[in-house]
């Protein structure tokens, strides 16, 4: 009898750990209305290019053209909603995972409890929000990654590992955020730049080169540049692929964004506009510059433009420059952007490369206006990429009959100079609207003059 009694005992108990043990793992109920919106992607669609679209969720992201995406990244709040709307539309769901906490831990093995609390909060976050990608932002651990310190790189090796257990099966895609090229270690001028890159390929599946990392240029001279600079970008795949990192698995971000720099000193001749060393190093200070989206750019006022877009053949990309007042008087901005022929540049080396994909950096920039004019930029914002990058079907301007004329569309090329032209117009009109100060017209009232601003956009 105690005998049993004690097999009882001991039988409760172990189902009591059990239950405890399955209330600790609960994964969290499906926060989709159709449940079947929290399965994962299955791994059969894969597709052979990427079109990552970044979003904090802020934008009416139901309103994209879906079918040009391949997988939306929550940049940040991991928002369930654009989960559950991405697999209704069957389309990835990626997250981004800031490694900022990390960077900041002497010892990132499994004796610092921060780390162990921290790989636990990943591992729950991974699995409730249901991502089919997670990608991790290596961005703040470069710096560790640029020391020559074999110890710390092991131990940076071994956390990699480790996050890439948790998010494997049925997902098999962790991908990292990586500066423009390779980081390289050692101050004593060996390269060892594939040795960290080929750490890295170890637990990193896919490399999105981050847009926003080709301001951190050391000993270039200080000067404002392009967002990307297609020098730059020619230049850092080809010393990725150098250090064992090919083509396929690279992933390049595109800005649908500028950036507008205050100039320390600007020369109106050459156009260059001088920034700030930071403190007294070769490193330019680019902690000022001010994010502009296109948004702005199309509705936004307070852009004064001074000159006519200029556009920079060294870094295939458009700029203007404009005065603002400071309490200490007026002082020259320039602002990098992106237009038609600086995103078709980007567009077709991504294709000619045959790179993985691109990544829009992000669809939030576009404007939100209802007026129609940016909602016709918007739908030709979109269909472009599916068009063009992934080359389905023809590539025509989708949404546009009557600013689309039969006859003007001969072939492929005559197609994509045209869809090309729509977006040039738009921009163009921004520039003549602001400068000639007049009251708005429809931008979409020039269409008729696209001989007018043939030469404006494609004259390189
Ligand atoms: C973790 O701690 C144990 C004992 O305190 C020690 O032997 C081991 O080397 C430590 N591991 C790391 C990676 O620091
Ligand atoms: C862990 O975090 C706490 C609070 O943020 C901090 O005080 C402590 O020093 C950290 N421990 C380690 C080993 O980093
Ligand atoms: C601008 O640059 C040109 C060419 O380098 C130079 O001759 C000129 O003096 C510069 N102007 C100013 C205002 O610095
Ligand atoms: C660099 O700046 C620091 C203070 O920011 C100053 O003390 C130092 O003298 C400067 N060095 C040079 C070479 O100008
Ligand atoms: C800047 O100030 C000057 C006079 O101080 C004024 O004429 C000019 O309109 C101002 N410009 C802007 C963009 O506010
Ligand atoms: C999301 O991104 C947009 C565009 O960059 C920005 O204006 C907005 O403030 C962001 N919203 C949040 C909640 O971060």
């Amino acid at each position: 009898m105690p005998s049993t009694y004690k097999k009882i005992i001991y039988d409760t108990f172990i189902i009591l750990i059990i239950t405890a043990l399955c209330v600790a793992n609960k994964r969290l109920p499906c926060a989709c209305r159709d449940v079947a919106n929290c399965n994962y992607i299955p791994k059969n669609d894969e597709v052979r290019k990427e079109v990552f679209v970044l979003t904090n969720g802020s934008s009416n992201y139901k309103d994209w053209d879906w079918n040009t995406v391949t997988t939306v990244v929550d940049e940040d709040k991991h928002n369930l909603d654009v989960m559950c709307y991405s697999h209704s539309q069957h389309k990835k769901y990626g997250i981004i995972v800031k490694l900022d906490d990390i960077a900041a831990f002497d010892d990132l093995s499994s004796n610092n409890t921060n780390v162990t609390s921290w790989l636990e909060d990943f591992r729950i976050k991974a699995r409730d929000t249901r991502a089919d990608v997670v990608i991790l932002n290596l961005m703040p651990l470069v710096p560790r990654l640029t020391k020559n310190e074999k110890d710390d790189r092991v131990q940076i090796d071994l956390f990699l590992a480790k996050l890439k257990r948790f998010i494997l099966a049925p997902r098999d895609k962790m991908d990292c955020i990586v500066p423009w090229k390779p980081v390289r270690s050692g101050n004593d001028g060996s390269d060892d730049s594939e040795s960290v890159s080929s750490m890295l390929a170890k637990s990193c599946d896919r490399f999105l080169l981050s847009p926003d990392s080709y301001a951190y240029i050391e000993g270039y001279g200080c000067k404002a540049r392009a967002t990307i600079p297609i020098t730059k970008l020619v230049l850092g795949i080809d010393e990725y692929v150098t250090a064992g990192i090919t083509e396929e698995r690279l992933i390049m971000g595109i800005p649908w964004h500028g950036y507008s720099y205050p100039c320390k000193s600007f020369n109106e001749t050459t156009m260059v506009c001088k920034l700030n060393n930071k403190d007294n190093t070769s490193t330019c200070d680019v902690a000022n510059r001010e994010k502009v989206s296109i948004d702005n750019l199309l509705t936004g006022n307070d852009i004064h433009v001074l000159s006519a877009e200029h556009w920079n053949n060294a870094y295939k990309a458009p700029c203007h420059v404009f005065k603002k007042n400071t309490s200490s008087g007026p002082t020259y901005h320039q602002l990098w952007y992106e237009d038609v022929e600086s995103l078709r540049i980007k567009y077709q080396f991504a294709k000619d490369m045959n790179l993985k994909g691109i990544a829009i950096w992000t669809g939030d920039d576009l404007a939100k206006s209802k007026v129609d004019f940016v909602h016709d930029f918007n739908t030709e914002m979109w269909s472009w990429i599916l068009h063009d990058l992934l080359g389905k079907g023809e590539i025509r301007p989708r949404g546009h009959a009557k600013y689309y004329y039969a006859n003007t569309v001969t072939g492929v090329a005559l197609g994509c100079l045209f869809g090309g032209m729509l977006l040039g117009i738009v921009f163009t009109c921004i520039g003549f609207r602001q400068i000639r100060n007049k009251k708005k017209t429809p931008p979409f009232a020039k269409d008729l003059e696209v001989e007018d601003y043939h030469d404006d956009s494609f004259n390189l």
